[in-house]
């Protein structure tokens, strides 16, 4: 694939005042300023409802930068020139008048700095304005690629459930066109996640047992330590099945379980992510109660703080009976993965923030050597998504000594211990793929829709049967005990990544 080296671009960011302008994408674009990676005439602009001045706006997201960057050591020089290509404009987004002002101010702003063509329109607002951003910047003439690329970046949820998903798609392509559009799902931003297309395609040692045959089952989680924070009023309407399975979850499911692709041109590689989602067995309705386990944090005290419950955070219905732990047990009907279970879960207020993929492998046709569970696999391939970016095989060997006594045991690759190599946070690599329209790690309309598709009967379920319980668990644990329930085979659950305590981010392995 040619990727662009575009000489000019103008950002527009819509919802600068916002959390996600402040705490990912400003500091994210300016690491790609830092390491020229923008082009030489460049501008952003960022509109919200706050009223800002263009100084308020740039002393605002300074102070952004100074605490989110993960480019340490600035050069105040630096940052203070990076400063000045911000201009700040206050807009009610629903208001088609606004958008000829704003066009307006591109095209002053363009004449300043020499950007006359290119634009990235970044949609960082509630999701039910994205469709009206682009319609309005489509009448006011800005979706028109005949003197530049016209880029649109949306930002998760895409979408409330398969209809209105739908819905979103067929009305933005009424304006722009499927290439215009990057929906970002900030996982395949993050360097492990595309190393797994490496992992299992550059090397001959993973592919050959990568399948029905050898693997047992895999496992992904996606946990985090934090509660919903100050996003209650949104999350109350979304939960973790919406708002991490349905994207990110699957997303990874698609990376770990598709068929080598025919070449790593964008739509090639979406195909194949493509293809393992279609071919997910679809979970019956009265299926769900076996297959899908539901939780809800409850209050705990976490050393020595007391956490309150989910619904008693802010913004919350007190008699919520939203998710906030979702765990899904199903196939993959292909001949690569027919038969192995795949298990997915995601919470909120768990022990550690993780997210890994872990591949079981089969055992030994015959025990030679005596161990306690019969049915637990020695090998495990744990790739570590987030944090502490790495992979892991754990292994048995001899204990030293006298008989065969195993010892599972750890061989263990930490992308950190790559000293000289900075991992770029997902937001900068995903900004920088849409800069040169590359749209490999980006969501396509279909694969969401059919992502939605997958999830709907649980959705019914959960609406159509309220008998299906919603299992409390204590903040900071790993999620209801029921969840382990839906693993099958004696004795067998799910991994507990433990995280160590000394603080540098890494795990240790037990
Ligand atoms: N925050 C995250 O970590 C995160 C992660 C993944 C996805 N997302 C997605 O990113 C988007 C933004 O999230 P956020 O957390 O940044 O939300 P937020 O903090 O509530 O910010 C929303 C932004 O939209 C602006 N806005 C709202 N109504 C507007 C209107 N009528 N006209 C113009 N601007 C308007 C707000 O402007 P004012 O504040 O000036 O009113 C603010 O700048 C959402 O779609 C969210 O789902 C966020």
């Amino acid at each position: 694939m040619k990727l662009e080296n575009p000489k000019n671009l103008i950002v527009v960011i819509f919802g600068a005042s916002g959390d996600l302008a402040s705490r990912k994408l400003l500091p994210a674009i300016y690491s790609l300023r830092i390491q020229n990676m923008l082009p030489d005439k460049y501008a952003i602009i960022g509109t919200g409802r706050s009223m800002l001045s263009n100084a308020e706006f740039r002393n605002k997201m300074k102070e952004s930068i100074l605490s989110f960057s993960e480019i340490q050591n600035h050069e105040q020089s630096h940052l203070e020139d990076f400063i000045q290509c911000l201009t700040y404009h206050t807009m009610d987004v629903s208001s088609p008048a606004s958008y000829e002002k704003l066009k307006g101010i591109m095209v002053e702003t363009g004449k300043k700095v020499g950007a006359d063509g290119n634009y990235i329109f970044y949609m960082a607002t509630p999701p039910f304005m994205f469709e009206s951003i682009s319609v309005n910047l489509a009448k006011a003439g800005l979706a028109d690629q005949s003197a530049g690329f016209r880029r649109f970046i949306i930002e998760k949820p895409f979408g409330y459930d398969l209809e209105s998903s739908r819905t979103l798609n067929t009305n933005l392509h009424e304006v722009i066109s499927e290439d215009q559009i990057f929906r970002i799902d900030h996982y395949l931003g993050k360097e492990t996640v595309q190393n797994l297309l490496v992992m299992r395609f550059a090397n001959g040692i993973f592919e050959p047992l990568w399948n029905r045959n050898y693997i047992h089952r895999v496992e992904i989680t996606s946990a985090e330590s934090i509660g919903v924070g100050s996003r209650g009023g949104y999350y109350d309407s979304a939960g973790a099945l919406r708002d991490m399975l349905q994207n990110h979850l699957l997303q990874l499911t698609g990376m770990t379980a598709m068929e080598p692709p025919a070449s790593m041109e964008p739509e090639s590689i979406r195909n194949e992510i493509h293809k393992v989602l279609q071919s997910l067995q679809p979970i019956r309705e009265t299926d769900v109660p076996k297959q899908v386990i539901r939780g809800q944090y409850t209050g705990s005290v976490i050393r020595g703080e007391c956490i309150n419950g989910y619904r008693f955070e802010k913004g919350v219905a007190q008699d919520s009976r939203t998710e906030t732990f979702v765990a899904v047990k199903f196939f993959i009907n292909n001949w690569r993965w027919g038969g192995v279970p795949f298990y997915i879960r995601t919470g909120k207020r768990m022990p550690a923030q993780v997210t890994e993929i872990v591949i079981y492998f089969k055992r030994t046709p015959h025990a030679l050597f005596p161990r306690e569970n019969e049915n637990m696999t020695a090998n495990q391939l744990i790739i570590r998504i987030q944090p502490d970016e790495g992979i892991l095989l754990k292994f048995d060997m001899k204990e030293p000594g006298s008989g065969f006594n195993l010892k599972n045991v750890n061989m263990d690759f930490h992308y950190k211990d790559l000293t000289d190599i900075r991992i770029p946070s997902a937001y900068e690599r995903l900004l920088f793929d849409v800069m040169q329209g590359d749209s490999t790690l980006f969501s396509r309309d279909d694969t969401i829709e059919t992502a939605w598709k997958f999830i709907e009967p649980v959705q019914r379920a959960w609406v159509n049967n309220p008998s299906i319980k919603v299992y409390g668990y204590p903040a900071g644990t790993w999620g209801p005990e029921r969840s382990g329930n839906i693993i099958d085979g004696c004795g067998l659950t799910w991994r507990y990544p433990c995280r160590n305590l000394i603080e540098d981010g890494t795990y240790c392995e037990l």
